[in-house]
């Protein structure tokens, strides 16, 4: 099941994140958020009206995706930066491309006008995602983050809305 998230949901949605914080490059993060963090940036979300939704498997949160603003000068406001993390146990049996979807389909409805989405490489489920749902690509950072004692690259791509 997807449905919106709910305050509920960001112990789950702090988990599933914090094990990439810890474990992969995925994300440039070295210290996972806490619970209040969370709790701050779904407010804003709702503040904003930027959809956040999670997936449900087994009654449980086994992902999560939103949108958050691209850039903060104003005539960026119709771009949002969108996120997709499942649990490392509930990936590659198609969950994130239904989230995913979902999160794309709410953004439409919104008439926003672009996503764009930055990925650490290589991320090959990630890249197949992307590229799956309409993503282009823009264009790549070469060594734009240290993480994990290497130098990491990121892409970024785009999906007119
Ligand atoms: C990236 C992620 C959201 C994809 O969700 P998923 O449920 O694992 O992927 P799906 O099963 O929906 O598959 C989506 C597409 O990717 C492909 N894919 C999935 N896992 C793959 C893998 N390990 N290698 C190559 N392709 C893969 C699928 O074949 C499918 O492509 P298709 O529709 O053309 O057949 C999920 O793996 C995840 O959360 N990973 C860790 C966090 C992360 O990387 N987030 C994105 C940060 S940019």
């Amino acid at each position: 099941m997807i449905r919106a998230a709910a305050p509920g949901d960001l112990e789950a949605i702090r988990a599933i994140y914090a094990h990439y914080v810890e474990h992969t490059v995925i994300t440039f993060d070295f210290d996972p958020p806490s619970l209040e963090e969370w709790g701050e940036r779904l407010a804003a979300a709702g503040e904003r009206g930027h959809p956040w939704l999670v997936a449900e498997r087994d009654g449980a949160v086994a992902g999560y995706a939103y949108a958050a603003p691209f850039r903060a000068k104003p005539a960026y406001a119709q771009t949002v930066e969108t996120t997709i993390y499942l649990s490392h146990e509930a990936t590659g049996h198609g969950l994130g491309r239904a989230l995913y979807g979902a999160l794309l389909d709410a953004l439409i409805a919104q008439e926003l006008h672009l996503a764009v989405a930055g990925m650490t490489l290589p991320n090959p489920a990630s890249q197949r995602l992307h590229r799956a749902l309409g993503f282009e690509p823009v264009g790549t950072f070469a060594q734009v983050g240290f993480k994990h004692g290497a130098w990491r690259d990121v892409e970024f791509l785009q999906r007119r809305l």
